[in-house]
């Protein structure tokens, strides 16, 4: 009873921001992603009878604490599927620099989901598994699939209609992303929390929610017609759109630092300069630029050269949720 799966992070181009139902991690709005081949988690999930309780290895170090805590609560989503009670055996290897600002809780919760539900013995499709990982982690449940991934909100209470779907595989459209690392760290509010204050206490919420199928419409238009310039200026407005509402929340919060706006600036300069180039934002202060490969150079240069700037690293879009045979992780 045991399996490997490796699941690549993601990175929205329309942000998941705000939660109607906190416990099943049900969203106010859709989201749409793109899976990034450089960032990603592999794990191996062995359910054994002598197991008196979980145990979580990432990379090597035995995990204890929250993080133990919200594997086993999303093990015990698998149990009760799979209806066997059996323990497991986690091991994860993380290529996610968490220094790079990324969500290892994407790439994370999809290879856990992935493995477990095949180690116990389910076989799921790729929306059932897709609905399963989003109950550990909301924008997780994008990372299932390869290429361009909008996670559908839903409309039924128990949660059964939220999962995502492929817009567009990998091979539509070569287009990168360079993640910006900051030397300065900050990350005082998690997604999750950010984004309940957000719903509860901001005035923008509304309009930020009210905004969304508009955006939507128009970035699968622009993906389909492979139309960069339009998909680059609606995830750059998206972006800042979900951060306006982090400034209206009580208390008001924002998870940009200085050099965060000097990246957003250079990004701007670039295009003035002819090179499109597109910036988008997290639950973070680093800052994540979309560009065509033909710009690669000058734009890995310039983004280097900003002072304040620790690394920059190049992803292309990445594939979705896959099985290893080898289990050299279990
Ligand atoms: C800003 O998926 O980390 O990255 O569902 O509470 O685990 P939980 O939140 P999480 O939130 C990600 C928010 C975001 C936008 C996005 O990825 O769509």
């Amino acid at each position: 009873m045991k399996a490997t799966a490796k699941a690549h992070t993601n990175i929205a181009l329309i942000k998941y921001w705000g939660k109607r139902n906190d416990e099943l991690i049900l969203p106010t709005n859709n989201s749409l992603s793109i899976t990034l081949d450089g960032f990603y988690t592999t794990t191996s999930v062995a359910f054994k009878q002598d197991l008196t309780e979980d145990t979580f290895l990432l990379n090597n170090t035995p995990i204890v604490g929250e993080q133990h805590q919200r594997v086993t609560s999303f093990l015990n989503l698998v149990r009760k599927l799979a209806g066997k009670e059996l323990y497991a055996e986690v091991k994860s290897m993380n290529a996610v620099p968490t220094a790079a600002g990324f969500a290892s809780s994407a790439s994370g919760f999809a290879a856990l989901a992935a493995a477990a539900s095949k180690a116990i013995g389910l076989n799921l499709s790729e929306s059932e598994l897709s609905r399963l990982t989003r109950q550990g982690s909301g924008s997780a449940c994008r990372s299932i699939f390869g290429g361009f991934a909008e996670w559908q909100k839903g409309a039924r209470v128990d949660g059964s209609d939220s999962f995502a779907v492929q817009v567009a595989p990998k091979e539509h459209w070569d287009i990168r992303v360079a993640a910006v690392v900051l030397s300065s760290k900050m990350k005082k509010v998690s997604s999750r929390a950010g984004m309940k204050r957000t719903v509860e206490s901001s005035p923008f919420f509304k309009g930020w929610v009210e905004s969304i199928p508009a955006d939507l419409d128009a970035i699968k238009q622009g993906i389909s017609d492979r139309d960069f310039q339009k998909v680059g200026e609606i995830a750059e407005a998206n972006c800042l759109k979900m951060h306006a509402t982090t400034l209206g929340a009580n208390p008001p919060f924002t998870y940009w630092l200085d050099t965060t706006v000097t990246v957003m600036q250079t990004v701007q300069q670039l295009r003035d300069s002819g090179i499109p180039a597109y910036f988008t934002i997290d639950a973070g202060p680093n800052v994540k630029v979309l560009y065509l490969p033909q710009y690669e150079e000058e734009v890995k240069r310039t983004l280097q050269g900003i002072p304040g700037v620790s690394d920059v690293k190049l992803s292309k879009v990445g594939q979705g949720i896959t099985f290893l045979e080898d289990e050299t992780l279990a």
